[in-house]
C-alpha cells in the first residue's frame, strides 16, 4: 500500500509494511487514555498509522525521540515526566511552547522537494531527505477551548480567576490564561516561592494581566485546580474548604480527569457551582497533535468517544 494511502472501509486494517506510526513517550505511560483516543482518530481518517505507548526512562528521552525521528515517526506526544526536559531536545522550537516551558507534541518534518519544512504526515512519500523534530505544546490552547465549551463562554475575556498549583501544568494554564484579558488572575500553591516564581514570570511576559498571590477576598468567576491532588481518594482538598463553601465560585475547572469526579468537583458542586472535569482538556490537547501531524481536521466526536469509553468504561 503506498505510503499514505486511505485504508477503504472494508480493508485489512492490521498493520503491514507500509504502517507508519506516532506515539506517546511517559515514565509510567501504562494508563495513558491517548492510544485508544487516537488510534480511534486515525481510524476514522482511513489513515493506515498507528499510535502507541512506550515507557521511556527520562535518561534515554534524546535517544528515544532521536530513534523515532530515524525511524520514520510521524510525530510524538509527551507526557509526565517529559514535557519539560524535550524543550532542549528538539531541532526547532515553537514560541508557543518555548513561552510555555513545555513540549507535548513533536512533529517530525522533512524538506520538501519544493522548499519549506513539512510534517512528514502530509507527504506522498516517504522522507528521503533531512528530517527533524519540531515541539510545540497543545495542553494550553486545549485548556481555553475546553473551559469555553464546559461553561458556554464566548471569551475569558475580563474574567477573574484563582489557579491552584504552580507545577508544569499551572504554568503553562498561567502563562495562556494571562493572554485572555483576565481582569485578575489568583495563585495559590502549597510551595508559595514556586507561586511567585510565576507571577513574576506573568508580569515579565504579560505585564497587563493583574497577578495576585494567595486567596481572593471575594469569589472569582473561575477556579482551576492544576495540583495533583485529587488524583487519589484520600487526597485532601486543594482548596480551602472555608473558602470554597462561603465564596461558592460559579465555575470550577479541575484538570484531574481521573477520577471522573475529583473531591473538588463535588465540593464544588454542593456550593452550587458549575464543574468539569479535565477530559476535555485531554481530548482538545490530543485533537490539535492529530491536526499537526495530519494536516487535516481531527473526527472530534470519534476521538471523544474513544476516550471516554477508555476513561470511564
Ligand atoms: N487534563 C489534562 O490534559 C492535563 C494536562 C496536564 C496536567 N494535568 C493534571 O494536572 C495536574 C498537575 O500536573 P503537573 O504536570 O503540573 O504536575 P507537577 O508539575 O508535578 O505539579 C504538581 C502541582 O501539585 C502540587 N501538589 C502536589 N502534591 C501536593 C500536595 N500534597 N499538597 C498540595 N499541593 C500539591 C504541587 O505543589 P508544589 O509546587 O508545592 O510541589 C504543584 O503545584 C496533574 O493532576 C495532572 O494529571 C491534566
Amino acid at each position: 500500500m503506498p505510503y499514505n494511502q486511505r485504508v477503504s472501509n472494508d480493508a485489512d486494517d492490521s498493520v503491514n509494511a507500509s504502517t507508519r506510526y506516532c506515539a506517546v513517550f511517559g515514565h509510567p505511560v501504562r494508563h495513558s487514555a491517548s492510544p485508544a483516543m487516537q488510534n480511534a482518530g486515525l481510524r476514522a481518517l482511513g489513515l493506515n498509522w498507528r499510535y502507541l505507548a512506550f515507557d521511556v526512562h527520562p535518561d534515554d528521552l534524546r535517544a528515544a525521540i532521536e530513534g523515532a525521528r530515524r525511524m520514520g515517526f510521524i510525530g510524538l506526544n509527551l507526557t509526565v515526566p517529559h514535557k519539560l526536559a524535550a524543550l532542549e531536545m528538539v531541532d526547532v522550537l515553537d514560541d508557543e511552547a518555548r513561552t510555555l516551558g513545555s513540549v507535548n507534541t513533536i512533529v517530525f518534518e522533512a524538506l520538501d522537494p519544493s522548499g519549506p519544512w513539512t510534517p512528514v504526515g502530509g507527504l506522498d512519500a516517504p522522507p528521503n531527505r533531512e528530517v527533524r523534530s519540531r515541539g510545540l505544546n497543545t495542553d494550553a490552547d486545549a485548556l481555553v477551548q475546553a473551559l469555553k465549551e464546559e461553561f458556554d463562554w464566548e471569551s475569558l475575556g475580563g474574567a477573574t480567576v484563582l489557579l491552584l498549583g504552580a507545577g508544569g501544568a499551572a504554568r503553562a494554564a498561567a502563562l495562556r490564561l494571562a493572554r485572555e484579558g483576565l481582569a485578575a488572575l489568583y495563585l495559590v500553591n502549597r510551595t508559595q516561592g514556586r507561586a511567585a516564581e510565576l507571577a513574576a514570570e506573568i508580569a515579565k511576559s504579560c505585564p497587563g494581566t493583574r497577578t495576585i498571590l494567595g486567596y481572593p477576598p471575594e469569589s472569582v468567576n473561575l477556579v482551576i485546580n492544576a495540583t495533583s491532588l485529587g488524583l487519589k481518594a484520600e487526597d485532601p482538598l486543594p482548596i480551602d474548604a472555608q473558602w470554597l463553601q462561603t465564596r461558592r465560585p460559579r465555575f470550577v475547572y479541575d484538570m484531574i480527569y481521573r477520577p471522573m469526579e475529583t473531591g473538588l468537583l463535588r465540593a464544588a458542586r454542593s456550593a452550587g457551582g458549575r464543574a468539569a472535569n479535565g477530559a476535555g482538556m485531554l481530548l482538545y490537547q490530543g485533537t490539535r497533535a492529530l491536526e499537526l501531524w495530519t494536516g487535516r481536521p481531527a473526527p472530534v466526536k470519534v476521538m471523544r468517544a474513544a476516550l471516554e469509553k477508555n476513561l470511564y468504561g
